[in-house]
Parts: C-alpha cells; structure tokens; sequence
C-alpha cells in the first residue's frame, strides 16, 4: 500500500479549528481507504512570527518541498498588524507558492444543490453551478518588481506595484486551462483587461495563440475581466472554465465563492509543473478563505472548504478517485440533511460546530462505505 507524506500547515484563526477536521478525515482513510498518509504539522503565517519572527522558516520550507502534499489552513489577523512587511503572515503563503513553482491555481465554485437557497443571488442562477477558476498564481503583480514606496521628499510618497508576464508564463496556465475544459464542457473564457493593460494585450494575444495552434477544438472567448465579474454574477452558468491572472483571478474567485452559498465552501488546489520522471507534481491545497480572526476560536467555522482542499489533493496529487467520491458524496448528504454551520444557515436547518460538521461527515463516509 502507498504512503504519502503530508505536510499540514494550519496557520492562524479558524486555520487550526478547520484542519482538525480534515484530520479527522485523514484518520478515517488511514482506517479504510487504499493509501497511507503520513503527517507532520508545522508553523506558518502569525504562528510562525510568533514562534520565530518570520512568516514561514526555511526549515518548514524544506518540508514543504520534500512532501509529497502541502495542506495548508489559512494566515492573518489584527495581531500582526504592525509586523514588518517582509514577515507579514501572508508571506508565508506567497513564499510556498513561488518557492515551490505553484503556477496554477485550480478554483472549482460548485453550488450543492442543498446550498442553493443560501446563495445571496437566486436559486436559479446559482443552482447546478459548476465552474473551474484558473488563477496564475506565481506571476504578476504579486510578485512583479519593483514593489516600492519611496519618499519624494516633498511630503508625498509614491507606491509603486508592477504587473508582468512572460510569454512562457501564459501559455502554461492557459495550457492549464485549456486541458481541464476537455474533463470538463470544453469551453474556455481568458479574462484580463487589454484595453488598459500592456500585460492584458500580451495575454490575450498568446491565449489566442495557444488556442488556435493547440486547442481548436475547444471553445473559447475573451471577456474583459471587469465586465467578466458582471457576468459572474449576472449569468454564471455561462461560464466553464475561466482563466485569469493572479489579481483577476484572486477577486473573481470570491466573487464565485459568493455564487457558492458561502466563502466557506470554496476550496483550491495550487500545482507545479508535472516531473517528466517521477510524473508528480509539487502541490499546496487550501481554501480560498481566510484566516477569520473575528469568529476563530468559537468553533464556528465551516470545515467543507477545507476538507474540499483535501479531497482535490486525492485527487491531483494521489489519484484516489473513488475515495475523493466518497468524501464528496459524504459533504452533500449532511448539507442535504439539513446541517448547517452559522455561514451557510438557513430556516429550518440544524446549526452545528465546526466540530459537529467534521464528525457529521465522517459519520456519512462510514455509511456510504458500507
Ligand atoms: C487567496 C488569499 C491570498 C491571496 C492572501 C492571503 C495573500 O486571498 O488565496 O485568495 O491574495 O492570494
Ligand atoms: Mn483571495
């Protein structure tokens, strides 16, 4: 039987309370799915500064690359406001993704047929929704120099952030893209803004490029990515796959977790480039959401997102797909049945920990297994 080896990284707020249950679930595999893992925790984010005043330490990064999966909470929250910038904790994250290659960031907004009711749109627009954001995510203006303020010494500063691509850059992600679509309903829509921006007109010229030399056979069409986020939330099931940069792709994936029911139900999976050798590819896999400082710690936080981040890592990373099914399956049934923690609560539905939610769909995977 195969072992993997886990790298888990909880970080801050609801991080901690959220992952519990995914361990939870690890345990219910190690019991009776078809592989072994193995785990190990670790500091990122605010724990890290608070344990070792930096965001993340190169011995955590050295763990990181050498597992075979990071599974990753969330970083943040008012107490390290006044941290310096280097070691804010959201550079703990940006250091994995860029440090560990993670150029492609997989977003699947699915709205479960029981959730359809908690969406802030109507239930017709958002019922049956299934769509795949694709977020470049070690490129542009995360990462792009210079990245500066400076004093002109005039009582003004100026700040300055730099948004840039490369040729090669686009075209991976687009390839990305472009083959999830083929899985999927085959069509592609590349969002960016090349009517304001030189990087916008480079991506929209090599998206086209790759389309027609590669990928004739799949649909495809640019949206402007402001009018795209209109879209989103005007007509979402237009839309199958999207891809977008790392800025775009970062607001457009709330704005679809939205279409969801809730952020907590919006999970991703963050990969490198496959190794021609070994055919593995280094992979993180965390919810969209945040670290909520103002609910952490009362047992309130909707696990699903996370647990949805580990079952895209059975899928990407282990291809287990009959168990990542069966988790699937498990987090459907209990929202079916009415569970709810507070963010996706509704009339007549019974509210739950995050504790309860946890064990409430590990209880269904034992069911459905028999
Ligand atoms: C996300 C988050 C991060 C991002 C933050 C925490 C740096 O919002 O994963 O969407 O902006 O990418
Ligand atoms: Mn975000």
């Amino acid at each position: 039987m195969a072992t993997h080896k886990l790298l888990l990284l909880p970080g801050d707020g609801i991080g901690t309370e959220v992952m519990g249950e995914v361990k939870r679930v690890i345990a219910w595999l190690n019991k009776n799915g078809t592989a072994k893992f193995e785990t190990e925790d670790g500091l990122v984010g605010g724990a890290s500064y608070d344990a070792d005043k930096v965001a993340i330490t190169d011995a955590t990064m050295a763990r990181a690359q050498a597992a075979d999966a990071v599974i990753f909470g969330a970083v943040g929250g008012p107490k390290w406001a006044d941290v310096p910038y280097e070691a804010r904790p959201e550079a703990g994250l940006l250091r994995l993704r860029k440090d560990m290659a993670l150029f492609a960031n997989l977003r699947p907004a699915i709205c479960y047929p029981a959730l359809a009711e908690s969406s802030s749109l109507k239930k017709e627009i958002v019922e049956g929704l299934d769509i795949m954001i694709v977020r470049e995510l070690t490129g542009g203006v995360y990462f792009g120099e210079p990245k500066t303020i400076t004093d002109l010494g005039n009582g003004q500063k100026r700040a300055i952030d730099t948004q840039v691509y490369d040729t090669y850059e686009i075209e991976r992600i687009v390839r990305v893209a472009f083959e999830l679509a083929k899985k999927r309903r085959n069509k592609v829509t590349s969002m960016e803004k090349h009517n304001v921006m030189k990087s916008g007109v480079l991506w929209k010229e090599v998206v086209t490029q790759v389309h027609s030399r590669e990928y004739k056979d799949v649909q495809f069409e640019h949206q402007l990515a402001d009018s795209g986020a209109m879209q989103l939330v005007k007509y979402p099931k237009q839309f199958d796959v999207i891809v977008t940069d790392n800025l775009f792709g970062d607001i457009l994936s709330d704005i679809a977790a939205m279409l969801t029911g809730s952020l907590g139900m919006l999970p991703s999976a963050s990969l490198g480039e496959m190794d021609p050798k070994t055919k593995k590819r280094k992979a993180l896999y965390e919810p969209v959401h945040g670290s909520a400082p103002d609910i952490a710690g009362k047992g309130m936080a909707n696990p699903v997102a996370m647990i949805s981040s580990f079952v895209m890592a059975l899928r990407y990373s282990f291809d287990m797909q009959k168990e990542a099914d069966l988790i699937d399956q498990a987090v459907a049934a209990v929202l079916a049945k009415g569970l709810r923690t507070a963010d996706i609560k509704s009339d007549g539905a019974k509210m739950v920990s995050t504790q309860q939610m946890g064990e409430a769909i590990v209880a269904e995977m034992d069911t459905l297994a028999k």
